[in-house]
């Protein structure tokens, strides 16, 4: 039996370069980890009509998101039942069957296989077609346009899974203005880069540590707005918040903030007033529907393993797919309200790629960390001597009340790693094939004894 002693010690805060590093340990997790987490497979803005698919990934296998003519949405493995060729080689577009090029089996948007080459002279009395439809996850869910979806038919349903971290997701999720849902992806960039997956999901737990990285673009405008004089990477985010760091049982972590009572909006856009009477109407719905619920403001999350958000600026889904035990290909997925104003959304297109992906002034310098940091522990030396996340792991306590606001899950409200810590102790729960109670944190005395959510 696989075991993750020496790999990782939760308890003294003490983790192996191995796991970033080793081919073993990434089998294990192809293996073991992304085979039974419930996982992002895109949005439905992306598979708006009858016929749209999109093809996504489930840990490093190739999948299909698509909608059938009933209207329903299906994710696939992307490989035919003949010899297993890739039946979509498109990123995205619009079909009636999904024809495998190498033999031209061809099947259906529901995934049924509808054509078989010469099968009267060949296959007739032998093959019956209804029992080789495409392989489909046994479980999908669709959370406020998003769809995930687990290979797991025993997995817990994906609320459950989310627990508490769910009021943080939502916060990237709905529209500006406190409506729940309405977000439509306005792009999706995608990149390899060197370096294992977890350097990126651990960032997102909420390494505000890292802060000197980003000096530079601290030291420039940037920001959304842009605009003379106004310097940093987002416009008064958060300014006068009380930052928390929080970890949630089945594994999530997130930066969020509590904003004090009866906040007040702040020009940010000085130079644009049909972005700023935007952001402003939105600032002001969204106390008038949320109430006491305004005062939290999203920052960064990371659902477990791979799925991290912006909640704020720049709004979107980020998944680190694993690509090798070294190599990571990530996937950006670009939010806006559906209905916000084309100006707006074509503004907020530019600050988001002016911020992220290969080419954005903030990621590059994340990049350059996980990049250098993944080649500087391949080395036999190196890997004798293990990571420290020891960083106010003891600050953290139950459920406490922040500024009069109360927030479920492990929280601190000092920077801390955690929630890394929280991460990896599931991590190990997965690699050594652990009951679904424990993969949720049932049980788990950190979270009291209530861990169900
Ligand atoms: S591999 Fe698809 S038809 Fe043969
Ligand atoms: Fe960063």
């Amino acid at each position: 039996m696989f075991s993750t002693d020496g790999l990782v010690d939760i308890d003294n805060g003490i983790v192996s370069r191995d796991i970033f590093v080793s081919p073993e340990v990434f089998q294990r997790e192809l293996d073991t980890l992304f085979t039974r987490a419930w996982l992002f497979v895109g949005h439905e803005s992306q598979v708006a009509n009858p016929g749209d698919f999109f093809t996504s990934r489930m840990g490093e296998e190739s999948v299909i998101l698509c909608r059938d003519k009933a209207g329903a949405v299906h994710v696939f493995l992307n490989s035919c039942r003949h010899r297993g060729m890739k039946v979509c080689r498109y990123d995205e577009g619009s079909t009636t069957l999904f024809t495998c090029p190498y033999h031209n089996w061809a099947y259906g948007l529901d995934g049924r296989l509808m054509g078989v080459p010469q099968y009267k002279q060949l296959y007739e009395g032998v093959l019956d077609k209804a029992d080789w439809p495409l392989v489909e996850v046994p479980k999908l869910a669709r959370y406020k346009g998003t769809v995930w979806a687990t290979w797991d038919p025993e997995a817990p349903d994906f609320e459950t899974w989310l627990g508490d971290a769910r009021q943080h997701l939502d916060e990237a999720l709905d529209c500006r203005d406190g409506r729940p849902g309405g977000s439509e992806v306005i792009g999706v960039h995608k990149w390899i880069f060197p370096s294992n997956w977890k350097f990126a999901a651990e960032n997102f737990l909420g390494d505000t540590y890292h802060n000197p990285s980003h000096r530079s673009v601290d030291l420039i405008g940037i920001g959304p707005s842009a605009a003379a004089g106004v310097k940093g990477r987002r416009d008064n985010e958060m300014a006068k918040a009380t930052h928390v760091w929080i970890s949630f049982p089945a594994g999530h972590g997130i930066h969020s903030a509590i904003a004090p009572l009866g906040d007040t909006y702040q020009e940010s856009f000085k130079d644009n007033p049909e972005i700023e009477a935007y952001f402003r109407h939105c600032f002001e719905e969204r106390q008038r529907r949320k109430g006491e619920d305004a005062r939290l403001i999203p920052f960064v999350g990371t659902i477990f393993p791979n799925t991290s958000y912006h909640g704020r600026q720049p709004r979107g889904l980020c998944v680190w797919h694993p690509h090798g035990p070294t190599e990571t290909e990530a996937w950006r997925f670009f939010l806006v309200d559906a209905d916000a104003p084309a100006a707006v959304k074509d503004f907020l297109r530019r600050y988001y790629m002016r911020y992220s992906g290969p080419a954005g002034m903030t990621e590059q310098d994340d990049m350059e960390n996980w990049n250098y940091a993944t080649a500087a522990s391949r080395g036999a030396i190196a890997r004798r001597h293990p990571f420290n996340y020891q960083q106010s792991i003891t600050a953290a306590s139950l459920d406490p009340e922040v500024l009069g606001y109360r927030v479920p899950g492990l929280v601190s409200t000092q920077v801390t790693e955690h929630m890394s810590l929280g991460f990896y102790r599931r991590w190990a729960d997965h690699l050594e094939e652990r009951s679904w109670d424990v993969l949720l944190g049932l049980g788990d005395t950190r979270f009291g004894s209530a861990a169900a959510s």
